[in-house]
């Protein structure tokens, strides 16, 4: 664990990204990510590659200030098509008014593309995945289901309009959910990613020394997700998220196995998980609203008791 006086948020929370104050005015957000291709097309991957980076500075309550590109591609591969990758990138970054100012690329048998971004935030005014408070309410602004979906294309299996409409949930930022957030005041939030719902949330309620509530039908889910479950479809990645949770989650005995694994989906480019005093709700889904946040949906609600575990109702 790295500790310094001007660390304001370390490795030690398990939170989305550091945060490192340079003076009373100025602190900067630090955070990496990349990950192999989804979708077929290279500037679709680029796209959502790039939001799915820089959402870790918007679970933090910052804004995005500049960026790197990481990439790893093969060298017999068309330069084009990396291309295709790197323009998704800057279009996606260049939304955020966030400036890719270099990068570093390798030659790599499997595509792999994101971003190094650093951020900005007022110090004190970061938000930290560990600070959630007993009968706070829980926001997500995302559905679910992104894993399913592209493990279901990579199989041939998810209809052509089920994918475009999950690479656009994919491809949003997380730009006016955090705007919105920063409004109201929240007490803390991070964004779902590969460790799914249920995983992040640990997170929280761990960092936080608190417990959850979830109430899964009210989880949104993204349309065409129950159809591939009931085709099996299920990433390895949410299997073992599933098996990575078991010693923190109480699941209601009538869950099906379907609907736990729903709730671990490995996500790409996920939501923002917000936990918000009860008084503060209404006006935090007015203003997502405002920022035009399509998903603002409670999903739950943080307790005083059962620190660190998570109670998924039916
Ligand atoms: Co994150
Ligand atoms: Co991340």
């Amino acid at each position: 664990m790295v500790s310094h006086p001007d660390l304001l948020v370390g490795n030690d929370t398990g939170d989305d990204a550091a945060v490192y104050r340079l003076d009373k005015n100025t602190a900067i957000i630090v955070t990496v990510d990349f990950f192999t291709p989804i979708t077929d097309d290279p500037y679709e991957f680029g796209v959502i590659a790039a939001a799915n980076s820089l959402s870790d500075v918007y679970a933090m309550g910052g804004k995005p200030l500049v960026a790197l590109n990481i990439v790893g591609f093969p060298a017999e591969l068309a330069v084009d098509m990396l291309g295709d990758v790197l323009k998704g990138g800057y279009d996606k970054a260049a939304e955020a008014g966030c400036l890719i100012v270099g990068g570093h690329t390798v030659d790599d048998a499997e595509p792999k593309y994101g971003l190094s971004v650093v951020g900005l935030i007022e110090p004190g005014k970061e938000v930290s995945n560990a600070n959630a408070q007993p009968g706070d309410v829980l926001v997500l602004t995302k559905p679910i289901g992104t894993g399913i979906i592209t493990t279901g294309c990579k199989q041939g299996i998810t209809p052509d309009d089920i994918l475009k409409n999950a690479v656009d949930v994919m491809a949003t930022l997380n730009k006016g959910a955090a705007e919105a957030m920063m409004r109201v005041g929240i007490n803390s939030c991070t964004d779902i990613t590969g460790f799914g719902l249920m995983g992040h949330l640990r997170g929280m309620t761990r960092g936080s020394k608190v417990g959850a509530i979830i109430n899964a039908p009210d989880v949104p889910v993204l349309p065409g997700v129950w159809d591939l479950l009931e085709k099996n479809v299920v990433p390895g990645g949410t299997f073992r998220n599933m098996n990575g949770v078991e010693d923190s989650v109480d699941w209601d005995e009538s869950l099906t196995d379907q609907q736990r694994l729903l709730m671990c989906d490995a996500q790409t480019s996920g939501g923002l998980l917000i936990s918000v005093t009860k008084d503060k709700v209404e006006k935090l889904l007015s203003e997502l609203e405002i920022s035009g946040v399509e998903t603002r949906v409670i999903v739950g609600e943080i307790t005083a008791e059962n620190s660190g575990r998570i109670l998924v109702k039916a």
